[in-house]
């Protein structure tokens, strides 16, 4: 795989980000569209929620347009999904960020005041808040805002400092939003600081192997891919460069992920061993298929009157294969897909297999495993450390999973 450019990792950052962008009623609101703009072309998903008083200086049409996502104004406009609403835009976003933020809202975020859909997003999410100040000097000076602002950095969030100029109100002075590339520019710096796994090459399995029959049928399993999508997106997300090796899946390929598309699991076996080499990190959340059909049939098997027997014969073990191939400082994570004796049967892969890391699944239940968007699972380490995952989005098991290999990472360099 080929190094990254300058200009890859300046949009790698931002690539598959889901940024939440809180527009207020100010003259800057404008402003707002152009930083939008910008960082959609990074490749991040921006979802846009405007207060009521945003609208009076930009058209929610305006914000639709750029963002290509519908635009929250009101949340009374959507009784029956609201709750979800502002929870789902909350969980959804990796970064909120709120430019231009008036006095108003920053005092309302300060005090946890939730009365309208840009001020309960604030309240209800875990993601890094920025806010991008902008109002009339003696507001921005005033011991209020001053305060406010610093209760607001002492819980976490970013305050980016307004520039000095002219302002709508005729006056000159501090006050102004910085332009939007510097807005940019500062979330840019932030995320990149977050760039954990910059220059680790780190290869996913994901999804279930098909094995072929004849043309029309084959053996395959019930994995959709979610699990190692959301562990390749997270890597990437942190930097890295992440290859994707997945059996057929419907999922959009992360941002910045290179995909490697198979079907069967000697197909999936070829290309790890080429693909693993080199890589820092190797995480098998594929579903691989034990047993092929000992022949595939070049024609369609047509039904006769008896029962049919088929034969099966092993395909290889890929995440043994990489155990016994594994280089000095690589780590190898596998997945454990039980439906009874979870730990018994994980920690005797996590040996057999010469693996660091093994995460067991029960998947015999609706909420995890297979299929669904969730997973509660139990994270064993080669070094006798256990640690239960309780039931959670993939996703955030994936950044779990992936601050765990970090951790592992460190330590071996
Ligand atoms: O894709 P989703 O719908 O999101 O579902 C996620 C998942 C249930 C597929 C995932 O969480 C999971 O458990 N993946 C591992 C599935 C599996 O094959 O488990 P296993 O216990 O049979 O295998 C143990 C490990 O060996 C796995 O890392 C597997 O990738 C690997 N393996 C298995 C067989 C084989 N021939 N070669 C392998 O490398």
């Amino acid at each position: 795989m080929a190094a990254k450019s300058v200009k890859e990792k300046e949009a790698g950052v931002f690539a598959g980000l889901h940024i939440v962008c809180g527009v207020t009623g100010g003259i800057a609101a404008y402003k707002a569209v152009e930083v939008v703009s910008r960082l959609r072309k990074l490749g991040a998903e921006v979802h846009v929620i405007m207060t009521k008083e945003a609208t009076q200086f930009v058209t929610e049409l305006t914000f639709r347009e750029i963002s290509g996502q519908p635009v929250s104004t009101d949340m009374w406009a959507k009784v029956p999904h609201f709750h979800v609403e502002h929870i789902a835009l909350a969980t959804l976003a990796d970064l909120v960020l709120v430019a231009p933020a008036t006095a108003n809202v920053l005092a309302k975020a300060a005090n946890g005041i939730a009365d309208d859909m840009l001020s309960t997003t604030l309240l209800a999410t875990k993601a890094p808040v920025f806010f991008a100040p902008a109002m009339n000097t003696a507001m921005y000076e005033h011991p209020a805002t001053q305060h406010n602002m610093d209760v607001l950095r002492a819980r976490g969030a970013h305050i980016l400092e307004p520039a000095s100029g002219p302002l709508a109100c005729g006056t000159s002075g501090k006050g102004r939003l910085p332009e939007p590339a510097e807005i940019v520019a500062a979330l840019g710096q932030y995320l990149e600081k977050r760039a954990t796994l910059a220059g680790k090459k780190i290869l996913v399995t994901a999804g279930g192997t098909e094995e072929p029959l004849d043309p029309v049928r084959y053996l395959g399993n019930h994995s959709t891919g979610r699990m190692g999508y959301a562990i390749a997106r997270e890597a990437a997300r942190r930097g890295a460069d992440v290859v994707l090796l997945s059996g057929p899946a419907m999922l959009p390929v992360p941002e910045g992920v290179h995909l490697i598309s198979v079907q069967t699991a000697r197909q999936m076996y070829e290309a790890a061993m080429q693909e693993s080499a080199d890589a820092d990190a190797i995480i098998m959340a594929a579903a691989v298929a034990d047993y092929r059909p000992a022949v595939t049939y070049p024609h369609k098997i047509k039904k006769g009157e008896g029962s049919l027997t088929l034969t099966l014969e092993r395909n290889p073990d890929i995440l043994l294969e990489l155990g016994r191939r594994k280089r000095t400082g690589q780590i190898l994570v596998g997945f454990a897909a039980e439906t009874q004796n979870l730990h018994a049967y994980a920690k005797a892969k996590l040996e057999k297999k010469n693996l660091d890391l093994i995460v067991a699944n029960d998947v015999s239940r609706e909420d995890a495993g297979f299929a669904a968007e969730t997973n509660e699972a139990i994270l064993f380490a080669r070094d006798g450390q256990e640690r239960e995952i309780p039931l959670m989005q993939k996703t955030a098991l994936a950044a779990i999973l992936l601050d765990s290999v970090e951790k592992r990472l460190a330590e071996k360099a």
